[in-house]
């Protein structure tokens, strides 16, 4: 939003008026005065009239390490929650960019910015999520074949983007994803019927869990927040 529309919007002044304080030094944006009309105020940009702070809302993103059991909601009545397992004081207005199933382990994201969140989860980003996926029978020799030509989804209408699937050994591989549909992974494998009994999300873009244990969680740096969507695995491009 411009700075004048900002200020008329967050005070009782009519617009000349906002004009008017601006042009006259009034007005700080990010602790400096700013008497450009058209600057662009976002959600968490600090802006303050004479002094005074209108609106200093802290951007915040950050990574878990989600536990079995934990529902990747903010609210539930049965199971804990992954807002849970953070402090009282980073709750109240964080969402989540992406889920996991409740039996799911590993990297999760929350935030409070919703354009980053909506870009994270577009599938139009190809942001690469590696899984690891144990599964009851061996895996098929026909599946990465499979996964790599994509899958139907008749719900959705949709076919899945082209997915590579590395083997570990017979019952588990590593499998990289480029978008994140509903329950996506099971819905492959079940394709093939054979059935998902273990699932960890190892990596999303480049970010990976490193030393985060089950239910702890970390602050990104300016940089994590900026490479995400910067391909993860530049050998790969589907
Ligand atoms: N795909 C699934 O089926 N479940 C998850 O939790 C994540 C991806």
């Amino acid at each position: 939003m411009r700075l004048d529309r900002f200020i008329q919007r967050n005070t009782l002044h009519g617009r000349q008026a906002c004009r008017a304080l601006i042009a006259a030094g009034r007005v700080k944006v990010c602790t400096e005065v700013c008497r450009d009309l058209h600057c662009d105020v976002d959600s968490f940009t600090t802006v303050s009239l004479d002094d005074q702070v209108l609106q200093a809302r802290e951007a915040r993103y950050l990574m878990l390490h989600k536990p079995a059991g934990v529902v990747s909601s903010t609210e539930h009545d049965e199971h804990r929650t992954v807002l849970d397992l953070l402090p009282e004081r980073l709750r109240h207005d964080l969402h989540l960019a992406g889920r996991l199933d409740l039996k799911t382990t590993g990297l999760m994201l929350l935030t409070n910015d919703g354009a980053w969140s909506r870009k994270v989860t577009q599938p139009e980003e190809k942001i690469p999520k590696v899984y690891t996926v144990r599964t009851k029978d061996p895996v098929a020799p026909q599946t990465a074949e499979v996964f790599l030509r994509g899958i139907y989804f008749a719900t959705e209408d949709i076919t899945t983007l082209p997915a590579k699937l590395e083997s570990i050994d017979s019952h588990t591989s590593r499998l990289t994803l480029f978008e994140g549909r509903y329950h996506q992974v099971k819905r492959m494998f079940g394709h093939l019927r054979n059935e998902v009994v273990g699932l960890h999300r190892e990596k999303v873009g480049q970010l990976s869990l490193g030393d985060l244990q089950p239910g702890q969680y970390r602050e990104l740096s300016a940089a994590e927040r900026i490479n995400i969507f910067t391909a993860g695995d530049t050998s790969y491009d589907p």
